[in-house]
């Protein structure tokens, strides 16, 4: 690197041994601009901070904060009592097959190493749960495998309209067309870019940075159970055309 020429004739003379002394005794490493040992570019296997991390991966879809983004809201309590580290970290690396959801594990083709990934499902759960404010709150299961495995039985679309009209028709519209308080549930470009899985998120714990509520509160003192939840979710699946269906199986299996 060239040491810029310092404009010595434009200074006083009696300065100018103090600026070589500031010149000589600083070196290369301390000259105007130049990044300190923290800014300087790391490979990005090197990074092992979680704000920089995250920033870099996730930010764009899922808010600066972890809300208010295109994809689900990270930042969101609810949510991390919900799903557990082995889901988040899942989703992390693998993503979601025949949606935006990216795959960062380096064997999914990510660019992501292990431990990375690590820090990012720690640091989510640290700075953003709060698994003490949910200790005594019966969860549904997270998935529609899970749920299966405790024993609903399995879904019926026609049970799901049913719910719909029970706990989403007030704002979602009779038909799940949008209605005055919520958009469409049904269009059929929204599903074919969401999987099953995001949808039954969505139902469970709602939608807190948008204003939707989660599924204890749809109707005052009934929460959805188990199987309605199921059964709604397939109801808005059926919406999908025939074409992206497969893909909502294949995600929905994934789990
Ligand atoms: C109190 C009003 C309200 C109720 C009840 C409600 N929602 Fe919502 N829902 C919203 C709002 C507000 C949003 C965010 C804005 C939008 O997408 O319309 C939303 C968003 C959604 C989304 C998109 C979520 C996303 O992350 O993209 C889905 C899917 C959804 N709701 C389904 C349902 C279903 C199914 C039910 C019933 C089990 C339901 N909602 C009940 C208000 C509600
Ligand atoms: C290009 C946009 C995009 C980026 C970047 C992205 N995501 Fe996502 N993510 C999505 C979408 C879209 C979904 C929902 C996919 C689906 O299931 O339909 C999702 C789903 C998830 C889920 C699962 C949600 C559920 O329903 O349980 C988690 C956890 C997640 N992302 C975490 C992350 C983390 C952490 C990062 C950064 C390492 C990240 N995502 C980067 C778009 C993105």
């Amino acid at each position: 690197m060239m040491h810029p020429k310092p404009a010595i004739p434009l200074f006083h003379h009696s300065i100018i041994p103090l600026i070589l002394t500031i010149i000589l005794t600083s070196g290369c490493d301390r000259l105007p601009g130049k990044p300190t040992l923290e800014e300087r570019w790391k490979p990005g296997m090197e990074i092992m901070d979680f704000s920089q991390l995250y920033a870099q991966n996730c930010s764009a879809c899922h808010g600066a904060d972890g809300r208010l983004g295109a994809a689900r809201p990270l930042n969101d309590p609810l949510y991390l009592a919900l799903a557990n580290p082995l889901t988040l970290r899942a989703a992390i690396t693998r993503g979601v097959p025949g949606t935006s959801a990216p795959s960062f594990g380096q064997q999914s083709g990510g660019n992501l190493t292990e431990k990375q990934i690590d820090v990012l499902v720690e640091g989510i759960l640290s700075r953003w749960g709060k698994p003490e404010d949910f200790k005594n709150v019966v969860f549904p299961p997270y998935s529609l495998q899970n749920a299966i495995l405790r024993g609903t039985t399995p879904v019926d679309q026609q049970r799901g309209a049913v719910a719909y009209r029970t706990y989403c028709a007030q704002c979602h519209g009779a038909d799940g067309n949008g209605g005055t308080k919520g958009g469409s549930v049904i269009d059929p470009a929204y599903l074919a870019l969401v999987s099953d899985q995001a949808l039954r998120s969505a139902v469970i714990v709602g939608r807190p940075d948008l204003g939707m509520p989660d599924w204890r509160a749809y109707v005052p003192g009934q929460p959805m159970s188990p199987q309605e939840i199921s059964d709604v979710v397939a109801w808005l699946a059926s919406h999908r055309q025939a074409g992206a269906l497969a893909q909502g199986k294949q995600s929905k299996e994934r789990r």
